[in-house]
């Protein structure tokens, strides 16, 4: 995996925190986003919610290329959960279609600016063209070292968890790993999300204050924001009010 954030401190990204008020040597390094309220967004417009989703496509551009500027290395976002394939069949399908669309055209862009692309969840469970894009993305940002930016996609933390237990058993059984040796950091890396640093930061648009089965075990430290604010709302000051915040806070990790 090549390292991130080869840029370094330069002076464009120290004077930008500084118009922003930020402390350059205090940016997170890793944000997840739980990106909620498409839905209302579009009704209070009086439109179709798939237009939620397509404005929510929207702000997901412009927080990216500002996680970019910023120099928050890892972004994470949650597109479709596990339990997402409940909504009506009408709203999945278009889900989908959007999405390999948006892979499709966003990727070749994305390469361009250096982001490295990874798509985590059950791939196996999604429609072969998508599987297909799924790699296409893998393969063709692979080395990149601006940032890394991860969709999870039929995506469900418990999921992720049981699946890491059954791989986990299947190694202890053929001997590869001894279940004496099993401690915190080879079961993280088990997950999706290895070799992927925990979140500094996970933000919830959308009113709701809940996780919704979203990285339960690396967002174990996290600071958690909900906002009001609806997610084809949030643009890039959103996201420095929330960098901003979180400079504020103390993290003790569960010291004093
Ligand atoms: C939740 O809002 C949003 C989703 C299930 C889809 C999010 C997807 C995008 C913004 C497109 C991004 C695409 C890629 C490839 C990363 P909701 O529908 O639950 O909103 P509601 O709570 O108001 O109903």
């Amino acid at each position: 995996m090549p390292i991130l954030g080869e840029q370094g401190q330069d002076a464009k990204f120290q004077e930008l925190c500084c118009s922003f008020g930020l402390e350059p040597s205090n940016i997170p390094q890793h944000v997840a986003i739980v990106m909620d309220g498409n839905g209302r967004w579009a009704a209070k417009k009086g439109l179709p919610r798939v237009m939620g989703h397509k404005q929510g496509a929207e702000s997901l551009r412009e927080v990216i290329r500002a996680c970019a500027d910023f120099h928050v290395h890892y972004l994470s976002v949650y597109a479709f959960s596990s339990e997402n394939w409940t909504r009506p069949a009408e709203e999945v399908g278009f889900l989908m279609k959007f999405f390999r669309e948006l892979i499709a055209r966003e990727i070749p862009k994305l390469h361009k600016e250096g982001v490295r692309v990874r798509i985590l969840g059950d791939v196996e469970g999604l429609d072969k063209d998508l599987r297909d894009l799924v790699r296409y993305a893998h393969e063709t940002t692979e080395n990149n070292t601006v940032m890394q930016f991860n969709i999870l996609l039929n995506y469900g933390s418990r999921a992720e968890m049981t699946l890491a237990v059954k791989r986990l058993s299947n190694d202890i059984v053929a001997g590869v790993i001894a279940a004496e040796s099993v401690t915190e950091d080879v079961f993280a890396s088990y997950l999706y999300t290895v070799d992927i640093p925990d979140p500094d930061i996970v933000i919830r648009p959308g009113g709701e204050h809940r996780l919704s089965n979203f990285l339960l075990w690396q967002s174990a430290y996290s600071e958690v924001f909900f906002l009001d604010t609806l997610w084809p709302d949030f643009d890039r000051v959103a996201l420095v009010q929330v960098v901003a915040q979180f400079q504020t806070r103390k993290r003790r990790f569960g010291g004093v």
